[in-house]
């Protein structure tokens, strides 16, 4: 397992360097605005809850790797109630009419964020433990990157507001270990774990996967902020996203000649 680690550590790295990261470490920016993307993480932030319970957790077992994954999504089933709770307290929990919602939810501006449980559920699936194991390492190196850096901006709009974010503050980042939780030095087991040849290649194939889905999904959040503004940023990232919406419905309504 130790080559599928260094993997993971040398994606970990690029991955920091995307512009997302970049924004969110810009210190001149404020803290606020460094935030304003957190309403497009919803497909994402809702569906991990689901990936953990459902497709990651399988009960009950005598397999000791997948006893380790399943303590582990015990602790990272329910961190979206944290999320909704930000929303709120960032000032981005706006009313919006249901089906408004849904296609912000389900519309083309947040397919990325969208695809990241989906294609981490359908690539582990039917699995061994130790394979899935790497994906879950490669999670939480990604977990780890960004919420070092979104626990910054928190921290400053904290000293600000006086409001607590437990999603994108210290709160979750410290809870988050960067590795698969629920086991004392699991680092350490990691490095002694010998895979065979098509652990490896499968090992090797979704850490590389988790990667891209999340480096996909990071890009796509930066595109929202060039709707964004400090202020309201869901209003105009909102508004604005639905009525390119609107008008994508509007075009694939119209009879092809009149598109043309
Ligand atoms: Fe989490």
């Amino acid at each position: 397992m130790k080559d599928v680690m260094q993997l993971v550590e040398r994606r970990k790295q690029e991955f920091a360097r995307l512009p997302l990261c970049q924004f969110l470490e810009d210190e001149t920016i404020d803290p606020r605005q460094r935030l304003a993307w957190a309403p497009c993480l919803a497909p994402f932030a809702l569906g991990f809850g689901d990936l953990n319970k459902y497709a990651l957790r399988h009960e009950p077992t005598d397999d000791p790797i997948q006893q380790l994954i399943n303590r582990h999504t015990y602790e990272d089933d329910h961190h979206w109630v944290w999320f909704l709770e930000d929303l709120e307290k960032l000032g981005l929990d706006l009313s919006l009419k249901f089906s408004d919602a849904m296609r912000f939810f389900w519309g083309n501006q947040t397919y990325k964020t969208r695809q990241v449980c989906q294609q981490i559920a359908m690539a582990t699936y039917g699995k061994e433990p130790i394979v899935v194991l790497a994906a879950i390492e490669a999670i939480e190196a990604t977990g780890n990157v960004v919420l070092s850096r979104t626990a910054k901006a928190a921290e400053e709009l904290r000293r600000i507001t006086q409001q607590n974010y437990r999603y994108f503050g210290q709160h979750h980042f410290c809870v988050e270990t960067g590795h698969a939780m629920g086991t004392d030095d699991v680092e350490d087991l990691l490095e002694t774990i010998e895979l065979n040849e098509t652990q490896r290649s499968q090992a090797y194939e979704l850490v590389e996967l988790v990667f891209d889905v999340f480096t996909d999904c990071l890009n796509e959040l930066m595109d929202s902020m060039t709707q964004q503004r400090a202020e309201s940023p869901y209003a105009k990232s909102g508004q604005k996203i639905l009525e390119m919406q609107r008008q994508e419905e509007k075009v694939s309504d119209m009879p092809e000649l009149e598109r043309v």
